[in-house]
């Protein structure tokens, strides 16, 4: 036996980025909140956002319908329509609500509010902060305000490995520390603001942490799921890291397409116009299978982003983090082409959630990329998640916040530790690989049956040999979301948003 550390607080919140701290701080601060974070807060996908966050400052109904009706049309038709609406017309006053926290929006020479263009955008909607730094500047600005939040206890470097279940009502959450310390806290309401799954597959832009334990321990506890055969693939990412760097990969952003970047094929040519009449700032999934064929047909691991007519002084000032990620590699961005290929970078599916942010589950939330809220349909519109992220939080926030006073009930909860020398690694390994050649981009039958053997047996062997320890549920996360995607994708026979089934 363990020891085990109780905590009881009126709310847990599982995850320090945008979707957990945005929530926390629309929270009263009369109600007791834990924040547990896997990784010290800023290690997120928030934290990592460029482009920016999508949203209509201007609440005229026609402008409001032109950002449904895009995010219609880039979700092709598997969306929760009643979801659009409100994460279109909340987005006003919640984009407001971080002006007025301090997040340091870019503006001009005047104090108006600088906008940009993504795939899928019909107009100019998209805020930015810090040029390409959107994420460092909103969360930078959170966390400096929840830091001083009374009522906020944070724990850094625990992971949700389980809920704490009686009758499919949530009690809160165990935790693990990356040094296997244990601790279960008790809450009256439960939020997972897990985060991303992007570690499941060989490359992705996400935070390392990205191992979908709040999807994958929502599953345990018999949640219900939705979208899972829905992964989006970021188009550009630089390539240079990914062939040579270990780890996270590093974004072109989306918006420098939207400034006016082209896409080139290996012989110099433009190809958007063969694929699609919105070219370059088609949807995503649009332009990552466009980038797929051309790649397929030049016989390359990559395409190329033109961004020299921009100019080295634009490209300076508008994104300064890429340029400077890019001189690094040795790449000038205003006489360089930059090669990029398509990776893994949000996952659309998640725990299903309803108009108010509340799971399957009783006293359980959900918000941000671990949830599916049914605002991205079958694909995500650019920078639309972060929306998605506050308007949802303000909602779980708000339905907190009318819950009565109550006792927190907390309990003893036995934990039978057990360590081994099993090495995880090498499952984890095969997991990504299988991931990244059958589950990927353009997926068919034999591919995905071939991956559900291979991940099935993993899985399988993980749960028949449980060790409480921070190594055993990185490994059986991973196998978990893996499994749950590949069921869902070879489930799916046709093709829709950026699921691509070619038989
Ligand atoms: C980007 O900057 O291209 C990413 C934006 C997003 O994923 O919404």
């Amino acid at each position: 036996m363990k020891k085990v550390r109780k905590l009881t607080s009126d709310v847990l919140i599982l995850g320090g980025g945008l979707a957990g701290l945005y929530t926390a701080l629309n929270i009263d601060k009369s109600k007791k909140i834990i924040i547990a974070s896997k990784e010290p807060l800023g290690l997120s996908n928030s934290y990592l956002a460029q482009g920016g966050i999508a949203g209509e400052l201007n609440t005229d109904e026609k402008v409001l319908a032109k950002h449904i009706e895009d995010t219609l049309i880039a979700g092709s038709g598997l969306f929760d329509k009643d979801a659009i609406k409100e994460l279109v017309y909340d987005a006003s006053e919640n984009l407001k609500m971080l002006i007025d926290l301090g997040v340091p929006f870019d503006v001009d020479e005047n104090g108006k509010i600088l906008l940009t263009r993504e795939g899928g955008h019909s107009t100019r909607r998209i805020l930015h902060a810090g040029g390409d730094a959107t994420g460092k500047n909103i969360m930078e600005t959170l966390i400096a305000l929840i830091k001083k939040r009374e009522n906020v206890t944070i724990i850094e470097n625990y992971m949700l490995y389980n809920l704490i279940m009686k009758d499919n009502v949530c009690y809160g959450g165990e935790l693990i520390s990356m040094d296997n310390e244990f601790c279960n806290v008790f809450a009256s309401s439960t939020l997972l603001a897990t985060g991303g799954i992007g570690a499941i597959y060989k490359d992705s832009t996400n935070a390392h942490g990205a191992t979908g334990d709040g999807i994958a321990a929502a599953y345990r506890a018999g949640a219900k799921l939705r979208g899972m055969e829905f992964v989006q693939f970021h188009p550009t990412v630089f390539y240079d890291v990914i062939g040579n760097i270990k780890g996270q990969k590093f974004l072109i952003s989306e918006a420098v397409r939207g400034e006016g970047a082209y896409l080139l094929n290996i012989n110099g040519e433009r190809f958007m116009q063969k694929y699609d009449k919105r070219l370059e700032l088609a949807p995503r999934d649009v332009v990552s299978q466009s980038i797929m064929k051309e790649m397929y047909d030049t016989w390359s691991q990559y395409v190329y982003i033109d961004a020299r007519h921009l100019g080295k002084k634009f490209l300076m000032k508008r994104f300064p983090t890429i340029y400077e990620k890019c001189l690094e590699s040795g790449y000038h961005m205003e006489s360089d082409l930059i090669p990029v290929a398509p990776v893994e970078h949000f996952g659309i599916g998640g725990v299903q959630i309803d108009l108010d942010g509340e799971t399957s589950i009783t006293n359980l939330f959900a918000n941000g990329e671990c949830c599916s809220s049914g605002v991205h349909g079958a694909n995500r519109l650019a920078s639309n998640s972060l929306l998605e992220c506050v308007v949802f939080g303000k909602k779980i926030a708000q339905k907190i916040n009318e819950k009565p006073e109550s006792e927190v009930e907390s309990w003893d909860i036995e934990i039978s530790f057990s360590v081994n020398n099993n090495n995880y690694h090498p499952i984890r390994e095969e997991i990504r690989e299988t991931m990244s050649k059958y589950v990927f981009i353009v997926r068919d039958t034999e591919g995905l049956h071939l991956a559900q053997r291979i991940i099935d047996r993993h899985y399988n062997n993980l749960c028949k040999h449980p060790f409480t320890t921070v190594d055993y549920y990185r490994a059986l996360n991973i196998a978990t979301v893996a499994k749950l995607i590949t069921d869902a994708a070879e489930a799916r026979k046709e093709s829709i948003g950026c699921h691509l089934r070619i038989n």
